[in-house]
């Protein structure tokens, strides 16, 4: 060979392997780590009564009278700068009325029989005493099986995401034979599930105690859906407990590997590489996104650094829990929302629905233990377990919705689900798609299902 030639040929070489070792290293797979079970109670571990205890919710009368006082006080709200609307975050003209309707249409007692119109219980697990609950379906034909399916919330969401859609998938449907049980618990620190006296209980963490709640009741093998942050904690039950968890369905499918980020910059220069045609514009030019994104995530910021600080106020002021709260069913449902008066807010939402999710974080006093989710799942700790890089080898279904915060197309999930049954873009509907888009969510959810259980089916026939 000629000089120029070996040339050539060792360079090729050392590319061809430097790049080869480059992707090598961005598929290795890191170890499961082994999570046992941890104490988050208050104090040193002790026994505690293991029982499932009925509970409804009954807020006393001082916590009423209290809230009544603090919604009565004058008020110091800045106005608006003319004009604008949501651009600048809660527009405080409209505040006025969201809190005009709080103090005088807005009846707690009525909304608490609402409420309790399904069967609550709570029960302690690792130290905590959990809130959730239950529902079985009614009228069962004989052939049908009853698969039990654990529902999770969010930030700033909560169990009252869900009562919509409780009903639509504890009901049989014609020609299928399961239906399902739902367990919707309140997330540790959020409502009426109480939080971790301990540091590190991120959503890792809160997979096992999910997963050992769902023992607790009886469960060892069941299906999981979630959203927000229940999207990730049922992703992560999914990946750390494939033999027990029959499928996960997700309507927030978020895939952060270095590989999967890679290809996401990549499909800058060619996006139906990653994307197709028809969603390139809700991934691509980069750069807008990620603006949008940065505009709407400056609370994670805050919360995932100093959520006992944002906490002081948000507990002391009931106007300014509900501004930070309810801002985000604005821009969250949908971008644009934001150059109307009302953010949005009643277009697909009632006013009393969307207090009732205020409701249970005020009178729980719980918008701190919920906003630690943040710091303890942003920690070192928790990237170092890596979690994001270990695919999952259950069945899983993704349930795009257009307006989501960060549109996942199929290639990327891939990555981390490598047993994606199903992947629907949705018609319709935003981040909280189980408040907003019930019916469609139950459809996504049967559906899938219904593969996973075909996909048992033919395995068992097989075998
Ligand atoms: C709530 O608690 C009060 C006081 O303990 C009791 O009188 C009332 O009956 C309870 N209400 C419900 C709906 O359980």
């Amino acid at each position: 060979m000629g000089l120029l030639r070996k040339l050539v040929f060792v360079t090729v070489t050392v590319a061809a392997v430097g790049i080869g070792s480059i992707f090598y290293s961005l598929n290795q797979v890191p170890p499961l780590p082994e999570l046992g079970n941890t104490w988050w109670g208050a104090g040193e571990p002790r026994k505690l009564d293991e029982s499932i205890r009925n509970f409804k919710i009954n807020i006393s009368d001082d916590i009423l009278h209290d809230l009544q006082i603090r919604l009565d006080l004058h008020s110091h709200l800045t106005p608006p700068l003319e004009k604008t609307n949501f651009e600048y975050g809660f527009n405080t003209d409209y505040l006025k009325k969201v809190v005009e309707f709080w103090k005088t249409k807005y009846n707690w007692r009525e909304r608490q029989v609402f409420l309790n119109s399904f069967p609550h219980f709570k029960t302690y697990v690792d130290g905590l005493d959990l809130h959730f609950i239950h529902v079985k379906p009614q009228k069962v034909e004989k052939n049908t099986r009853v698969l039990p399916l654990l529902v999770l919330h969010g930030w700033p969401g909560s169990i009252r995401e869900f009562y919509e859609l409780i009903p639509l998938l504890t009901k049989p449907r014609k020609n299928v034979d399961f239906v399902f049980e739902v367990i919707v618990p309140s997330l540790p620190g959020y409502g009426f599930s109480e939080g971790s006296s301990k540091p590190g209980l991120g959503a890792v963490q809160m997979a096992v105690v999910m997963k050992n709640l769902m023992e607790r009741i009886g469960f060892k093998k069941f299906y999981a859906q979630g959203g927000d942050w229940g999207a990730l904690i049922v992703s992560h039950m999914g990946t750390l407990f494939p033999e027990r968890i029959l499928g996960v369905h997700s309507n927030m499918c978020f895939v952060n590997s270095i590989s999967a980020n890679v290809k996401r910059i990549l499909g800058s220069f060619w996006p139906t590489l990653i994307v197709d045609e028809a969603h390139v514009d809700k991934m691509y030019p980069l750069g807008k996104h990620y603006a949008h994104l940065l505009e709407e995530m400056g609370y994670m910021h805050l919360q995932a650094t100093k959520p006992d600080t944002v906490g002081v106020a948000l507990r002391e002021s009931p106007v300014g829990l509900a501004a930070y709260l309810l801002e985000k069913f604005s821009t969250w449902t949908d971008k644009d929302w934001r150059s109307l008066p009302d953010g949005g807010l009643t277009r697909k939402y009632k006013l009393t629905d969307l207090l009732d999710n205020v409701m249970i974080y005020w009178v729980t006093g719980s918008i701190t233990t919920s906003a630690r989710l943040y710091s303890e799942s942003f920690s070192k700790a928790q990237f170092a377990l890596n979690l994001d890089s270990i695919p999952s080898i259950t069945p899983t279904a993704c349930a795009m919705f257009p307006n989501e915060l960060a549109y996942q197309p199929k290639c990327l999930v891939q990555e981390k689900y490598r047993k994606l049954v199903r992947y629907t873009d949705m018609p319709r509907g935003g981040h909280f798609a189980a408040f907003e888009e019930p019916g469609l969510l139950a459809d996504d959810v049967w559906e899938a299902v219904k593969i996973m259980e075909r996909d048992y089916k033919q395995q068992k026939n097989a075998a």
